[in-house]
């Protein structure tokens, strides 16, 4: 009993040195519980999504996490039109579109032998940032099949975009642009936004990022030109942009 008839007097008085050795490191550890109650209920909240598998595997959470939850709204509003990738190198984000839609064809438009040169000296010509020459040479379609889990969905289309194009008369609900440079993100924006789904959503990969600078000016272009289109900054590892119509 003497104790807490001290310790109230001491509360009383709250003098410096009882604050001090009490009552913070008291709330420092109220507030530590309150945090770790917070991350249980989150990851309780999280896992009772029922997510898909491939956003707890991947590096890039928030991409792949807005990925699956844009699908999602795709398939709960009944939109309907295919699915693509411009931009594939080795099909790593590309596997898991085709996982997410299975029910949709995947079009998957790359060079398969990295940047066109036109491309390169446009870049050059906007001093933005051009890496070497060889870069994205190493893939194959064989390569980029062997990640799909629903191959009979994939329809490859190699060559350089916009011209692998031409003969694609089709509608989307989801495509991702993943080119870097200026000049296929602006073609491919003109070329996929007339053609997506009212509901559809299109990611440009790169807009926020330090070194491809370029991806800003095609969508900044791309938007001007076409006379305002909204879109959102993703806050994903390479700083995407989301558009949605
Ligand atoms: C960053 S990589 C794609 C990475 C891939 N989306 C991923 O997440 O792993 C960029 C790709 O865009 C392709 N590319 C760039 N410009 C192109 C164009 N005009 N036509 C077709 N492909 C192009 C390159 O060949 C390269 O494979």
């Amino acid at each position: 009993m003497d104790f807490f008839r001290a310790f109230y007097r001491a509360y009383k008085k709250r003098t410096p040195a009882f604050l001090q050795a009490v009552i913070r490191p008291f709330w420092r550890f109220i507030i530590k519980i309150k945090t770790l109650f917070h991350c249980v209920i989150c990851v309780k909240t999280v896992v009772s999504w029922k997510r898909a598998d491939f956003v707890y595997k991947t590096f890039d959470y928030v991409r792949h996490s807005s990925l699956e939850l844009i699908a999602r709204e795709i398939y709960e509003n009944n939109i309907g039109g295919n699915v693509a990738e411009l931009g594939v190198f080795q099909g790593d984000f590309a596997q898991y579109i085709n996982q997410i839609f299975p029910d949709r064809k995947l079009y998957l438009f790359d060079t398969f032998e990295g940047f066109n040169e036109n491309d390169v000296r446009t870049e050059k010509t906007n001093k933005s940032y051009v890496p070497d020459n060889d870069i994205f040479k190493n893939t194959s379609i064989n390569m980029v099949l062997g990640k799909m889990r629903h191959k009979e969905n994939c329809v490859i289309k190699k060559g350089y975009f916009p011209e692998t194009a031409k003969d694609v008369d089709d509608t989307f609900a989801f495509v991702n642009i993943d080119v870097d440079l200026s000049e296929p993100i602006y073609n491919g924006l003109w070329w996929f936004y007339s053609r997506l789904e009212k509901g559809g959503y299109i990611f440009v990969h790169d807009f926020n990022h330090k070194r491809w600078t370029g991806a800003k000016i095609g969508v900044k272009k791309f938007v001007k030109e076409y006379g305002g289109v909204p879109y959102f900054p993703l806050s994903d590892g390479a700083g995407s942009v989301i558009f949605m119509k």
